[in-house]
């Protein structure tokens, strides 16, 4: 078997022989991360997206991330490492139940969240990341319905940023940071008192309440480096604690829960990246013409308005 530095330089070649740009989402393993051009959370990595000089892009993540790219550079190669690799909670909705949402509520408003099917998005008014929810928000106006999916934690989260609102949830979410309990929380703070706690806005209300930081993964990652504490409890996925603990050596960090994995995101291995580099793995993302017309709305507002 290729040691894992034997497989890096094989991918890093052929990446160049073959122009990819890897971009991979920062809840990818360390020796992923060490392959890839770029890194980041979902907004930084679609706001990449859009100007990617290379003709193809090899995207390390799950599939509504490839598609985003794919929606934003639609004249690119786009291929997923692993075309298993999904995101629950994108798929809790469908587009016919938003139509017919909006049918009920025709001055209504629907943003949708990122961690969406492309079908879905095409019904969609706005999408936004967790990273720039508020933002994109707070520019819509106070007197009409805004139907925010699927997460209703993240909708909780940005209703609490801006009362003046009216945000309609439906009942949706991420199986994995919806999961995790305020007990775990107060259980993690007793064997850490020092440590501070960043949490995804994915997590339960109760639980991002309890925080002394929320933000995106790329947001917690740099609130992490700047901050003057030493250390950390982190409420998202567990390769975050990784990634910081290996970039931050003096300071140190714990999971809030040993449950936070999103067996999805880990399904990426070197070896994935190889052989979609190759040909031989990997899947590309093509959607049809009208599909791409229509998912493109909502996402080109998220880019010009995050
Ligand atoms: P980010 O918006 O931080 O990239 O999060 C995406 C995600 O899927 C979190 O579970
Ligand atoms: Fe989807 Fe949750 Fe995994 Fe993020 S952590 S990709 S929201 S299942």
């Amino acid at each position: 078997m290729m040691q894992t530095k034997e497989l890096q330089q094989k991918i890093l070649r052929l990446k160049k022989e073959k122009d990819f740009c890897i971009l991979a989402h920062t809840y990818q393993s360390h020796e992923i991360l060490e392959i890839a051009d770029f890194t980041g959370d979902s907004f930084a990595l679609s706001r990449k997206a859009t100007g990617v000089s290379e003709k193809n892009i090899l995207m390390c993540g799950v599939r509504f991330m490839a598609e985003t790219v794919k929606l934003l550079s639609p004249d690119k190669r786009v291929v997923i490492a692993s075309g298993d690799a999904g995101c629950p909670m994108a798929e809790q909705f469908t587009r016919a139940e938003v139509e017919a949402w909006r049918k009920e509520h025709p001055e209504g408003i629907v943003v949708a969240y990122v961690n969406t099917t492309t079908d879905l998005k095409r019904a969609c008014d706005y999408c936004v990341t967790s990273a720039s929810a508020v933002k994109i928000v707070s520019r819509l106006p106070d007197d009409r319905e805004i139907l925010f999916i699927p997460d209703k934690n993240l909708g909780s989260y940005v209703a609490k940023k801006l009362p003046t609102k009216k945000l309609v949830f439906w009942n949706g979410g991420c199986p994995i940071h919806n999961s995790i309990t305020l007990k775990e929380l107060q259980t993690a703070k007793e064997q850490h008192p020092e440590a501070l706690v960043l949490t995804h806005p994915e997590c339960a209300s109760e639980v991002v309440s309890a925080s002394d930081f929320i933000g995106s993964t790329t947001e917690i990652m740099d609130y992490a480096a700047k901050s003057e504490a030493s250390s950390f409890i982190i409420g998202t996925e567990n390769n975050i604690v990784t990634h910081l603990q290996y970039e931050l050596p003096e300071k140190q960090f714990y999971p809030l829960s040993k449950r936070l994995i999103c067996a999805d995101m880990r399904l990426t291995s070197l070896p994935d990246v190889l052989s979609a580099l190759e040909g031989t793995g990997g899947l590309e993302i093509e959607l049809d013409g009208d599909t791409l017309r229509e998912a493109r709305v909502c996402i080109d507002r998220m880019i010009e308005m995050g």
